[in-house]
């Protein structure tokens, strides 16, 4: 079984442990692309980090977590194939999944707390992608 990625900036960091707990606990398998403590570092070397992972096939989906989840968005949707939803709700979560198949999930660490996004996690990873109409619009955003 492929590994959940998990990355963070420094803002992202105690979310991100909340949310390696809780995965791990259940018996999924994650991997921690960093950083590694709450020393300041820029969100974008994570991204890629954790971007480059998925699309070389390492794994299939991720969680990146900085501040308000903006920065990490805007990095992480530079990548072709890359679909990272920043999620502040569990409709969003939901919706993202089905309608969209976001393979990479965001969280502002500075926003949301930890039981919404405990709760926003366990809908993100249990809700399929819909396909049909929702495949041909994706393959529309990835020039298929
Ligand atoms: C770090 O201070 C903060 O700018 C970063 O975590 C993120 O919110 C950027 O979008």
């Amino acid at each position: 079984m492929k590994p959940i990625l998990m990355g963070s900036d420094h803002a992202g960091f105690p979310l991100k442990n909340l949310l390696m707990e809780a995965l791990t606990s259940e018996g999924t398998p994650v991997l921690d692309v960093g950083c590694g403590d709450e020393t300041s570092c820029d969100y974008p070397v994570f991204a890629r980090e954790l971007c480059e992972r998925i699309l070389s096939g390492q794994a299939s989906r991720g969680i990146l977590i900085c501040g308000t989840g903006i920065g990490m968005s805007i990095a992480a949707n530079r990548y072709h194939g890359i679909r990272a939803a920043l999620c502040t709700t569990e409709f969003h979560a939901r919706m993202s999944r089905a309608h969209n198949d976001s393979n990479v999930l965001i969280i502002g660490g500075r926003v949301t707390g930890s039981e919404l996004a405990l709760a926003i996690l366990k809908v993100w990873m249990s809700t399929p992608f819909e396909g049909e109409r929702h495949q041909r619009r994706i393959d529309l955003i990835e020039g298929c």
